[in-house]
């Protein structure tokens, strides 16, 4: 069977594009390559790959899993199923890190490490120390932080502060699980990342209300940019006012504080 014929055939079962990325990480070359080349023909073990990896996406698993492949702020990140697949809202964190210039960055929640790894590289002169709960999630990170050169200044397992100091951090950054059980727009795809990532107690704000209460306590002076539902922004501002944490801005999903 030749390219042409492969995508034609999975055009009822997933959408096109999908289809065609999902060609081009079994072929290991870019979508484009196909504009030349639909008549090539493919191995049966390329056709039994790409088959495989069409049935998986049929069942809403979600593309970055299948490639482990997922942009953020213009780099190429390697993802799978311990890590959140970083998503396009959480890239005003980087812009709005860079507008206030830190000198030393904690990241509480890591994942991929995007956030991290992404302020480093566009912020060489800070200090970036970033935590995860999550060891499977911390060796991504790590393998992220390899692959992009990114030399981060600490990256360690943490239950948020309880295992590390915060030292001379003027910025916390922290993109918590704020996903609470019950919203009923969650996408089938969800089902497919780590629950630790996603969900979060008492209406999707548990852990981010115990980070507020953990910095509070630390005596924390800084920025503290979070990223919750727009919808929690209302009731995050509320709580962040009681506990020292003077509500600077809100851009789309963040909010930014200062104690
Ligand atoms: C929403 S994901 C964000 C991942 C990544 N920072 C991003 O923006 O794509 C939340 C991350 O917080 C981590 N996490 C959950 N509870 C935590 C806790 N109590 N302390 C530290 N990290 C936690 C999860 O393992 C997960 O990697």
């Amino acid at each position: 069977m030749n390219v042409r014929s492969w995508l034609k055939k999975t055009k009822d079962i997933i959408p096109s594009l999908d289809a065609e990325l999902i060609l081009a990480h079994v072929l290991g070359v870019d979508r484009v390559f196909f504009v030349s080349h639909d008549l090539d023909e493919l191995t049966s073990e390329q056709e039994f790959a790409a088959d495989e990896l069409v049935k998986k996406r049929a069942n809403r698993m979600p593309l970055a899993y299948l490639t482990n492949y997922k942009e953020f702020y213009g780099r190429g990140f390697f993802v799978n199923e311990n890590v959140l697949i970083p998503r396009p809202e959480t890239e005003t964190i980087i812009d709005l890190a860079k507008e206030l210039s830190p000198k030393s960055i904690l990241e509480i929640g890591t994942g991929s490490g995007c956030i991290a790894i992404t302020t480093k590289l566009e912020l060489p002169d800070t200090k970036v120390r970033a935590v995860d709960i999550s060891e499977a999630a911390l060796a991504v990170a790590r393998h992220n932080a390899v692959r992009l050169e990114a030399k981060l200044d600490e990256l360690k397992l943490s239950d948020l502060l309880s295992n590390i100091s915060l030292d001379d951090t003027d910025l916390v950054i922290a993109n918590l699980p704020y996903v609470d059980k019950n919203w009923d727009f969650l996408s089938p795809e969800l089902a497919y990342e780590p629950e630790q990532a996603l969900f979060a107690n008492d209406n999707g704000l548990a852990l981010i209300k115990k980070l507020i209460l953990d910095l509070e306590a630390k005596d924390y002076h800084g920025y503290l940019m979070l990223e919750s539902d727009p919808s929690e922004q209302p009731a995050v501002i509320d709580f962040a006012g009681q506990h020292g944490a003077k509500h600077q801005k809100t851009a789309d999903f963040i909010t930014l504080f200062k104690y």
